[in-house]
């Protein structure tokens, strides 16, 4: 696997990348762990035998808020490096925030950002608690697929709406680029694997489980014809409040708008969660596919 810093090197490199292979992108924050290892192999599968997998590791300043963890954000560069090498990745592109940004450092208004894309469903659910984060996950993503030119790219569905929000951003701004949504890997207990599982004490690991568990029991409970929105609300804050976890939100929205339900639940609906567990925050969904 080579590793490549900067962006003169990766277009370099991208361009004696045969027309033919199929280049196949993972972007990371790095902190890796088995969810990014099954992206990598889905990535792997894309590009097939003559192809390249392209993995990203930036902790993208951009997409923190003030007084969120940018800073202490892990970087295990070396770690990371070794997995990705392990599950077969052929570069590894990891620039610095200079090499992102260069016009940070130049005067304010002199180089506006290209991809300033805003997408509705960014001021909703994860984008009104971090107000601005999908702008920043818009606009760094819209540089690295412009750098890396993939055929296809990878996400991952326990970042359900970024995922959603990124394919309208590629649609609607004609990136040429197939998008895959890879399932979210789970410790045995049901825990959606995330780099922040790491902040979890010993004490806390064992409560965070009940995020799964509260979001499978909501889901058994529409397949059971129970699909009064408020009932469900009522339920999942319930049992993940009762173990000790403060719920931001736990609601059933449409698996392709996340419009909130009027009453009852009747098309196909996520079931989305986000909560704190001490210093750790905490989110998941589950998709229920209409009858
Ligand atoms: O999901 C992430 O790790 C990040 O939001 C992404 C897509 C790599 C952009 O920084």
């Amino acid at each position: 696997m080579q590793i490549i810093r900067t962006i003169t090197e990766l277009q370099r490199r991208r361009r004696d990348i045969s027309a033919a292979a199929r280049v196949a992108f993972v972007p990371t924050m790095g902190a890796l762990h088995a969810g990014h290892g099954r992206l990598v192999q889905l990535a792997r599968q894309a590009a097939g035998p003559d192809g390249c997998v392209i993995a990203s590791i930036f902790v993208n300043p951009k997409q923190f808020g003030p007084g969120e963890d940018f800073a202490s954000y892990p970087r295990p560069f070396a770690e990371d490096a070794r997995l990705l090498r392990q599950w077969r990745a052929d570069i590894l592109f990891a620039p610095t925030e200079r090499e992102m940004y260069p016009e940070a450092a130049a005067p304010a208004n002199s180089s506006p950002d290209p991809a300033g894309y805003r997408d509705p469903l960014g001021d909703v659910l994860e984008g009104k608690i971090r107000p601005g984060h999908f702008r920043g996950v818009c606009a760094v993503v819209a540089r690295l697929l412009a750098l890396v030119q993939p055929n296809v790219l990878i996400l991952g569905q326990k970042d359900y709406q970024q995922q959603l929000i990124l394919r309208r951003m590629i649609r609607e701004m004609n990136f040429p680029v197939d998008v895959l949504t890879a399932p979210t890997i789970r410790e045995p207990d049901g825990l959606a694997m995330s780099s922040r599982n790491r902040r979890l004490t010993p004490r806390e690991r064992p409560a965070a489980a009940v995020v799964y568990r509260a979001l499978c029991q909501a889901k058994d409970e529409i397949l059971n014809g129970r699909r009064e929105v408020k009932h469900l609300i009522e339920e999942m804050t319930g049992s993940i409040s009762a173990a000790g976890l403060e719920v931001q939100y736990a609601l059933p929205c449409h698996a392709d708008t996340l419009a909130e339900f009027a009453g009852v639940v009747n098309d196909r609906c996520v079931l989305l969660v986000a909560a704190r567990l001490g210093a750790t925050r905490l989110i998941d969904n589950v998709v229920v596919p209409r009858e």
